[in-house]
């Protein structure tokens, strides 16, 4: 589904260049779960940005369903991205002047579905995440565990086939965590390919795989509960 070959990502300013991606190497199945730890500044969201075709390598082949798209024009980006992928961002990205029901339909209309539908899908998706009740808020009426929950119902309205999502319970208490993680494993279920970023090692043992990142480069973690199964031991 998703494959990653010597990716590097450059940033440069007028003083400083820093390679934020270097040689990165990564591979994903259709519907596996996927989660990704690492340092801070170690590079996870700009993997994920260039994952999500909201960012662009400096170098490398990113293929995602078979199709080459790190040779793509930004218009085939975004249409590929409107059709594929849900984007929960760290930083929720939730556009301030818009209510709630509003900012979930804002994908849902790039893909050019129509407003009676995205109306339902929106709604549906509020609920799920625990706040229907609060459609015609705006996102500066609610905390940060509530706008997480936003951002995490846009992402999903539109049943994603492959889903990113980048610390997506940093800002809630366990329980709601936990709920939220929930809500992951129910798409992932339903068929869903799911790489989410967490600092959270409980959550992130719950994944089929974890991949840590460090200085740019991605590898696997070869976990306690694995190595039991791969020395006899029945799951
Ligand atoms: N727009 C940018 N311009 C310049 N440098 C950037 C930019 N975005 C990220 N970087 C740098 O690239 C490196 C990787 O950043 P990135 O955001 O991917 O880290 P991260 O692993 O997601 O960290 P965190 O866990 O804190 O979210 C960091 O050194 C960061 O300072
Ligand atoms: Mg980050």
């Amino acid at each position: 589904m998703l494959l990653m070959q010597h990716i590097a990502k450059v940033y440069r300013t007028e003083s400083v260049e820093t390679n934020a991606l270097r040689d990165f190497n990564l591979s994903v199945k259709q519907g596996e779960f996927v989660a990704v730890t690492g340092p801070s500044g170690s590079g996870k969201s700009t993997f994920l940005g260039i994952a999500g075709l909201v960012d662009t390598p400096t170098g490398g082949t990113y293929s995602l369903d078979g199709t080459d798209v790190s040779t793509m024009n930004d218009s085939a980006r975004s249409r590929f991205r409107n059709r594929k992928i849900g984007f929960i961002f760290q930083a929720f990205n939730l556009i301030p002047d818009l209510n709630l029901i509003n900012n979930i339909e804002v994908p849902l209309a790039y893909r050019g579905i129509k407003a009676s539908e995205r109306l339902e899908l929106a709604e549906a998706a509020l609920k799920r995440v625990g706040l229907g009740s609060r459609a015609k808020h705006y996102p500066g009426q609610l905390s940060g565990g509530q706008q997480q929950r936003v951002a995490i119902a846009r992402a999903l309205a539109g049943s994603p086939a492959l889903l990113l999502a980048d610390e997506p319970t940093g800002n809630l208490d366990s329980e709601m965590a936990r709920g939220v993680m929930e809500l992951l494993e129910e798409l992932h279920a339903g068929g869903a390919t799911i790489v989410m970023v967490t600092h959270d090692l409980p959550l992130a043992e719950r994944a089929q795989r974890i991949v840590r990142v460090k200085d740019g480069h991605a590898s696997e973690v070869t976990r306690l509960s694995s190595a039991f199964t791969a020395k006899g031991g029945s799951a």
